[in-house]
């Protein structure tokens, strides 16, 4: 079966879900050459061919991302390595990370999926698109990069920071669109004040791509009047490629996932069996146009629900509503995935330290700021030593998180201690409306 990519936009739910039955059964065929899931399949006691409607979907096991921690760096392959043009790989350095291994053909299709969800929302040849994700391993950099490139817009790979440079770039090059994290528009707005640009007045902007972290509507709005566009949430996720997974269209209500390129079910995420029609619970997908990792049932733990009811614009492909939380400990700071996890081994690994910490998360104006408070074993009037050991627990959690915490050596028993499970995050960070 072969439909041209503009057409897969349109499809019914009838031919949608039979494409996906047919991507879904070469899916499966290309996941035995895995170790990983031929045991896994084995395990169940079900083969391939057990799987022949969409509904046997549940008789898969679901894939988790220690799965991937376990099978690092390449246990997942489904291609002979010498196929593997590219990899992603998440931050972490103390756990292992996971790694995310692509063909050509898998950059092909991402960069179609992208270019996809940027036509959607009007953009077209003559936009002149700037990204102001971080690059490398970050997927929002080469993701919306190639994305941009196919759809033939000019492109401005301007990367994070760096926020006066930002600014001059979208003047003099005359940006018309913008990928930004919702934070970091609102820091790219307040540098604008202080600096007399008005956006509306000084700027060819329109629209904005915003995503990577959860945000309100109000957030959303907000940033609209301040920059004078129309902004969209993007969601993505690096083990679904990255960004072009689901993407909101003009109607600004739900982001369209892409049913060609994935299998959406929302499950409990304790009981883990599927949610109500219309329930919020945790997103759950599987790829079925990856040739280098397929993933099946893959816990995304971001939990969300899915939007009853047609979109207006025609599009057949659900819509998923904004994302309302994680059902693990992950923490988005400045468009980071952060574990707890990953800052104590970090404070462990110093003689001085105990092992109570608290990490509080807060935004001065458009910022998100870490603060971590470790307490000291034995009480020290040392400042010199103290200013040193604090640096290096600064200089070592920026190695391991990529964003610089502010860091508290307290004395030892004045964190609040909890009974049962200590607390051991602080989120007081507030929406900036
Ligand atoms: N996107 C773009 N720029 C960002 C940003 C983000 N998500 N978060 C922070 N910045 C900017 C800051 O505004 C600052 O620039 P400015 O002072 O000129 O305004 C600069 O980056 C440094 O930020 P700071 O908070 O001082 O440093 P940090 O060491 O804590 O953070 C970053 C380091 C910015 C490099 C790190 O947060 C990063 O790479 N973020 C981007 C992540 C990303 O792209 N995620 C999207 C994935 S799809
Ligand atoms: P990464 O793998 O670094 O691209 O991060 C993916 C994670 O970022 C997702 O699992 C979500 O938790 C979060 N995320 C991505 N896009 C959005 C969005 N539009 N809204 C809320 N959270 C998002
Ligand atoms: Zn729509």
């Amino acid at each position: 079966m072969y439909y041209l990519h503009k057409q897969m936009e349109t499809l019914t739910r009838a031919e949608l879900e039979a494409l996906q039955l047919e991507r879904l059964e070469e899916t499966i065929e290309r996941c035995m050459n895995t170790f990983f899931y031929r045991s896994r399949f084995e395990a169940c006691g079900i083969v391939p061919k057990d799987i022949r409607t969409l509904d046997d979907l549940h008789k898969i096991p679901f894939t988790t991302k220690q799965d991937l921690r376990d099978n690092y760096p390449f246990g997942l392959a489904a291609v002979p390595m010498s196929d593997v043009v590219r990899l992603h790989s998440s931050s972490g350095t103390t756990g292992t990370p996971t790694v995310i291994l692509h063909t050509q053909k898998d950059l092909d299709e991402w960069a179609n999926a992208v270019a996809r969800c940027l036509h959607m929302v009007g953009l077209r040849r003559g936009d002149v698109f700037q990204n102001s994700s971080g690059y490398g391993m970050f997927t929002g950099g080469l993701g919306f990069q190639y994305g941009a490139e196919r759809l033939g817009m000019l492109t401005v790979p301007a990367a994070a920071g760096n926020t006066l440079r930002q600014i001059k770039f979208i003047m003099d090059f005359g940006t018309t669109a913008l990928h930004a994290i919702p934070s970091y528009a609102s820091r790219l707005h307040e540098v604008m004040e202080e600096v007399g640009v008005n956006p509306e007045r000084d700027t060819k902007l329109h629209t904005l791509i915003i995503g990577a972290e959860p945000h309100s509507e109000e957030q959303r709005r907000k940033i609209e009047r301040m920059l004078g566009v129309k902004a969209y949430n993007s969601f993505g996720m690096s083990e679904m490629c990255g960004p072009g997974v689901a993407f909101e269209c003009k109607e600004q209500n739900g982001m369209h996932i892409w049913e060609d390129y994935y299998i959406v079910e929302i499950v409990d995420p304790v009981t883990l069996e599927p949610v109500p029609e219309g329930e919020v619970g945790e997103l759950v997908l599987t790829t079925i146009n990856r040739e280098a990792m397929p993933l099946l049932r893959y816990r995304t733990r971001d939990l969300t629900r899915i939007l009853p009811g047609e979109c207006p614009c025609g599009r057949h492909h659900k819509r998923l509503d904004r994302m309302k939380g994680r059902s693990d400990d992950m923490m988005i700071l400045k468009g980071v995935n952060i574990f707890p996890i990953q800052i104590e081994t970090i404070l462990m690994q110093f003689e001085e330290l105990c092992t109570d910490y608290l990490i509080t998360l807060t935004n001065e104006e458009a910022n998100d700021l870490m603060t971590v408070e470790v307490e000291l074993k034995e009480f020290s009037d040392d400042y010199p030593r103290l200013q040193s050991l604090t640096r290096e627990i600064i200089h070592r959690l920026k190695d391991e998180i990529l964003i610089t915490p502010l860091v508290r050596l307290v004395p030892k028993g004045s964190l609040p201690k909890q009974e049962g499970k200590a607390v051991r995050v602080r989120d007081l960070r507030r929406t900036l409306i």
